[in-house]
């Protein structure tokens, strides 16, 4: 018999009260009375852009995950590569287990995933697919984001039905498309909203796009500033864009110009970062957008984290979810119906 056994069997026959105190423990814990004594499992949810309402919503679901399964939850913000390393560290020495992150690079997936290993701990990617030095996507990592060619495509069907609708002729519309290429979600929009423009009738060679050097809403209005400088001649325009800040910020560019919400129709993307937007009391050019579902971008993948931690279930390695048309009329009632009605308050 090893030595140490031998001292713990003389401890317990020699001590009746550590056998007591010994049985009182499993007791509480059996009871679950010692909830108190067992620390909560953590999981982590990083965001690469925490001024978007988007990623807000999304942090706000996973804390509903967090009170729903009992676990803690930990929000980090990472806006450049050196501070989403830095985050896996912070988050190793908390003891959390595993993490759901929007990378603030793609690029950056191999040397995250190689961190999350060395840590032991366990990483899905949301929104944002982490890609290989060689461009293609690291499969491998259960990932979480949107059909975004569908949206996109969509996005470009509803710009064309508004402009039918109020009698423009393409040939006297111009399409401004505000492109982020950096990410394949991204591009695969405005892609989308290309094609469907284009399958419907509208003419290829008034379809301008505009890149954006920065993800934001500033970023938009300098790209769209630049464009209406070249196309001064269009008084007539249709927006899209990888979100609502990109078409937003299309939508000031073409007011700076005279341009307001008789002479331009945008449609974005996310649904949550233009509800200020819809509810001015006078419409502007920016008439709705494709509403994505944040809680289950939030929601689902901390709860996918947390059964993956806690009980071994492997979450799925692709999953898409879709977005839904919001406009000025209806927004309230369905941001209620999706469980956002605090936005709407
Ligand atoms: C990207 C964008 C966000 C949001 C998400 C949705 O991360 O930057 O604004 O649209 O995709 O997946």
């Amino acid at each position: 018999m090893a030595r140490k056994e031998q001292i713990m069997k003389r401890m317990f026959k020699a001590n009746p009260l550590v056998r007591i105190a010994g049985l009182a423990i499993v007791l509480l814990l059996l009871t679950g009375c010692g909830k108190g004594l067992v620390e909560k499992v953590k999981i982590g949810f990083v965001v690469k852009q925490p001024e978007e309402p988007w990623f807000q919503r999304e942090w706000k679901f996973a804390e509903q995950a967090a009170r729903k399964y009992g676990f803690e939850l930990v929000k980090l913000e990472a806006r450049d590569s050196e501070r989403a390393l830095a985050v896996i560290d912070t988050m190793a020495i908390q003891g959390v287990k595993g993490f759901v992150i929007c990378t603030p690079d793609v690029r950056l997936g191999p040397q995250i995933v190689a961190k999350t290993q060395q840590k032991g701990m366990k990483v899905i990617s949301v929104d944002d697919q982490f890609v290989k030095p060689d461009g293609t996507f690291m499969t491998d990592v259960p990932y979480l984001g949107i059909a975004a060619r569908k949206i996109g495509e969509d996005v470009g069907t509803e710009l064309f039905k508004e402009m039918q609708k109020r009698g423009w002729k393409p040939e006297e519309t111009g399409a401004c498309v505000i492109t982020w290429n950096e990410l394949d979600t991204t591009r695969e929009r405005t892609e989308g909203a290309i094609d469907s423009l284009t399958k419907a009738g509208f003419p290829k060679e008034r379809i301008f796009t505009a890149p954006q050097k920065t993800s934001d809403l500033e970023g938009a209005f300098n790209a769209g500033n630049i464009l209406l400088t070249q196309q001064s001649q269009i008084k007539r325009w249709l927006i899209a864009g990888m979100n609502d800040s990109a078409v937003l910020g299309a939508v000031r560019a073409m007011e700076s110009k005279g341009l307001g919400a008789d002479a331009v129709i945008g449609i974005g993307i996310n649904g949550t970062d233009c509800i200020g937007e819809l509810a001015k009391p006078n419409p502007t050019g920016f008439l709705g957008s494709m509403l994505l579902q944040s809680r289950i971008h939030g929601f689902v993948t901390a709860e996918m984290m947390y059964k993956w931690v806690a009980e071994g279930v492997e979450p799925p390695k692709d999953t898409r979810t879709t977005g839904i048309l919001i406009t000025r009329e209806d927004f309230k009632q369905v941001l209620t119906d999706q469980g956002l009605g605090d936005l709407v308050k």
